[in-house]
Parts: C-alpha cells; sequence; structure tokens
C-alpha cells in the first residue's frame, strides 16, 4: 500500500537522517529531494540550461559525484529558485511519493507543494547555530577547511534564499508536526519522527 511521509526543513536540521531512519523503521524507499536540485545545479554549473537540465533529469544523475559539496549546495539553492525548474521536477516527485510500499520524501516543499495529501508530514527545524555547528563539523571532519563563521553565513544565506523565494518557499504545512532538533540527540529525534508518523497512521 502507498503510504507517502514527506519531510521538510532547513539545511542541516537533521532532515536527512531522520529521514532514512524513518524509510528503514517502516521498510519505506527514500528520497533525499535536494539531490534533485544538486544534480540539475551541477549540470547548469557545467553551461546546460537550468530547464533543460531539470528536463533531462534522470534517476542515476543522482548517483553524481561531487552533488554533496559546498559548491553543489550553493549552485542547488540558485536553480531551486527557477520555477520552471521546479515544474519539471514535480512529476519525478509525485511517481516516488505514490509507489507501493510506501516512500519519505525529504526537502523543503515536500508537504506544502509536491504531497499535500502526504497522511504523515514533519518540519524538522533547529536554530541557525546548531545547525551551522553541526554542518561545520561534518565539513571538517570530511577534511574541507572552513571557518565556523563562514559556515553559519551560509547558512543563513541558504535560509534567506529557500524561505524568502515565491515559489514552494520554505514553510511547514499546516498539518505538519514541527520537530525542534536543536536540543536533540539524533536517537531522540528519530523516536519523535517515528512516533510521529505512527500517530498518522503508519503501520510499523
Ligand atoms: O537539502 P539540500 O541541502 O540537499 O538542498 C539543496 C538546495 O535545494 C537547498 O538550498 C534548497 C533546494 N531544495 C528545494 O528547494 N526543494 C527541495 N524539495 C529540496 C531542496
Amino acid at each position: 500500500m502507498a503510504f507517502t511521509v514527506a519531510i521538510d526543513g532547513p539545511a542541516a536540521a537533521g532532515k536527512g537522517t531522520i529521514s532514512r531512519a524513518v524509510a528503514e523503521h517502516f521498510g519505506f524507499a527514500h528520497l533525499d529531494t535536494g539531490l534533485l536540485y544538486r544534480a540539475v545545479g551541477a549540470k547548469v554549473t557545467q553551461g546546460v540550461d537550468p530547464l533543460e537540465a531539470a528536463e533531462a533529469l534522470k534517476a542515476e544523475d543522482l548517483n553524481a559525484e561531487g552533488l554533496r559539496t559546498q559548491a553543489a549546495a550553493e549552485a542547488a539553492s540558485r536553480v531551486a529558485a527557477n520555477p520552471q525548474v521546479r515544474a519539471a521536477l514535480v512529476d519525478f516527485q509525485r511517481a516516488f511519493a505514490t509507489r507501493a510500499g510506501g516512500a519519505v520524501l525529504d526537502g523543503r516543499d515536500i508537504g506544502t507543494v509536491i504531497c499535500p495529501e502526504a497522511p504523515a508530514k514533519l518540519f524538522v527545524t533547529a536554530s541557525p547555530e546548531v545547525r551551522a555547528e553541526r554542518r561545520y563539523l561534518e565539513l571538517t571532519e570530511g577534511g574541507h577547511e572552513v571557518t565556523r563563521a563562514e559556515v553559519l553565513e551560509d547558512v543563513k544565506a541558504r535560509d534567506a534564499r529557500d524561505s524568502e523565494r515565491v515559489t514552494a518557499p520554505l514553510k511547514p504545512a499546516d498539518d505538519a508536526v514541527v520537530i525542534d532538533t536543536s536540543e536533540m540527540s539524533i536517537e531522540e529525534a528519530v523516536a519523535a519522527a517515528i512516533g510521529a508518523v505512527q500517530a498518522r497512521g503508519a503501520a510499523t
């Protein structure tokens, strides 16, 4: 049976970890929709037209190298403000969301635009400072040379771009369960998310 879990929230709030854990717990497939925008952004950086890149996007493009870098995140955030690019990516996401066996999609507009009918919607957030600290640790552990101040500035700039854009801005759906992970461990955040999805009717 199809069951869609929509998980939205800003960068580095813990969405990815929570989405993967929720998908694993319920045996659902998982789609990190940020990868779609990152893959399109990467193509645009190589000189491809944004709409052409979005229309030609294939599932295997999501495995391309370099999509997790800061540069790809920056390029993604820019193409994500383009309404034509967003429209071109809707069908791919809806097809994934309605697959038999259940699906978890995480992004910025899953509960508001892509799957407004999803029975379970979560909005995972944390303060900009906490998110910047998590991203800083992730980047420096991965060997990237960045300062805390640079990462905080980047988090705030992306928040502003994602929340203030006209098309599909980042905001919780009216019926989303908001989970603020600022003061939570990963285990606590995952437990809260699984509990919320169960409360919305997913079978354990
Ligand atoms: O979640 P992420 O960091 O991989 O997302 C990269 C960018 O893509 C982010 O700045 C916002 C954008 N995005 C979006 O607009 N809508 C989505 N559903 C997912 C990501």
